[in-house]
């Protein structure tokens, strides 16, 4: 896990936040955002975005122009007008020649990364402890039975994907843990007194280590908890039922599409007691959550195609969470449209919080 790229990335958030906020509200989601596109940025193929010093960066603005055009319905149900036609639709085209930069960004990247991979020095100089990239670690594995290597454009699709599925998730898992904790002051206090207890009382930020990560039990909690009541990923990807079946007594013919809501599952009242009530407890030992069956909490999915960036976000909730509840105390604002119940929207299949504005009192 890159956690000294978590590290710098968040001593430079709390420089953000210190200046920008001075006792005024910020907007902690768009901060999450801009925090977990340079984590991915940096751990996945080494490219600084640059988005928690600057959100108004030209990358940011061409990522999330790309990203917000993926959900355009016109397009989704009619993509013929895109692959066939697309000079007839200008705006449409634009952000086609945004997505076309950002590919030979990546490509530039790749190339790079071979040219020092087949540098001698390069090897000899290799610390065999230094973090490797995932881009690096792709094109060193990616061999297939007959001794291929991954191709230019299976590694540029699959860092899109990391883009895509491993930034908005976690940065909203991370907005929502604040939310909870802004809305429950006494378990803010609860986990911040845990986070000093295992960090030490220093005023100054310290960076946990894993061993730290895995003393800190009820942080641990309330990420779970916060993971089952809003789950950023609201369901799964549809899949299509390649014969007949039946599912909890209905009847699914052959190619129907069929998918599950995690967001329903998680708050469903067959499954979890009193689901609509935020309660790290569950997670605690002993607690509801222990003798269950494994599915009742799938915010990753399970099985073959469970999230494969599952461990990544758990650690950057882990390191984020306590450096942050160290540095400050958090609440919402009295004018909040989220006193009585968290305002969200659905993305591209990713539920956020809509205008999250957050008052950070610093500590040290
Ligand atoms: C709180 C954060 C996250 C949540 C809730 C989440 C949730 C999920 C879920 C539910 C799936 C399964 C989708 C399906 O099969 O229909 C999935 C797949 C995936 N996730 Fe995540 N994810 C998160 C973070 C990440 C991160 C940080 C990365 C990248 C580093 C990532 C990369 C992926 C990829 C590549 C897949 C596809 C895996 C496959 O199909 O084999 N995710 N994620």
């Amino acid at each position: 896990m890159p956690l000294e790229i978590f590290g710098n990335l968040t001593e430079k958030l709390f420089k953000v936040i210190d200046n920008t906020s001075n006792g005024k509200a910020v907007d902690a989601y768009d901060l999450m955002e801009r925090w977990t596109l340079d984590a991915i940025g940096n751990a996945s193929f080494g490219f600084d975005f640059g988005a928690v010093t600057d959100g108004d960066n030209e990358w940011v603005h061409r990522y999330n122009d790309v990203v917000e055009a993926t959900s355009e319905p016109l397009y989704t149900f009619l993509p013929i007008l895109e692959r066939k036609y697309i000079n007839w639709f200008p705006r449409r085209k634009k952000v086609h020649d945004e997505l076309t930069v950002f590919l030979d960004m990546i490509q530039h990247i790749i190339d790079e990364k071979r040219r020092k991979i087949s540098d001698s020095n390069y090897q000899s100089t290799q610390d065999n402890n230094k973090q490797k990239d995932l881009l690096e670690m792709m094109m060193e594995s990616g061999e297939d039975e007959n001794g291929a290597l991954l191709t230019d454009e299976e590694l540029r699709s699959n860092m899109c994907i990391f883009f895509f599925a491993g930034h908005d998730t976690t940065a909203s898992a991370l907005s929502f843990a604040i939310y909870y904790l802004a809305r429950h002051p006494e378990m803010q206090e609860r986990a911040r007194e845990e986070a000093i207890r295992v960090l030490g009382n220093e005023p100054t930020n310290i960076r946990p280590t894993v061993e730290q990560s895995r003393e800190m039990t009820y942080i641990e909690q309330i990420i779970k908890e916060v993971l089952r009541i809003s789950c950023p990923a609201d369901s799964l990807i549809t899949r299509i039922a390649t014969k007949d079946t039946e599912l909890g007594g209905v009847f699914i013919p052959k190619g129907t599409g069929v998918t599950l809501s995690i967001y329903n599952l998680q708050r469903s009242p067959k499954v979890w007691d009193n689901p609509q009530k935020f309660d790290p407890e569950r997670f605690s030992p002993g607690g509801e959550a222990e003798n269950k069956d494994p599915n009742s909490w799938i915010p990753f999915s399970s099985g073959q195609r469970q999230c494969i960036g599952m461990n990544f976000s758990l650690s950057e909730q882990r390191f984020l969470l306590p450096m942050l509840l160290r540095k400050y105390k958090w609440s919402l604002p009295e004018d909040s449209i989220h006193h009585d119940k968290v305002k969200i929207e659905l993305g591209l299949g990713v539920i956020s919080p809509v205008d999250f504005n957050v008052i950070f009192e610093k500590l040290y």
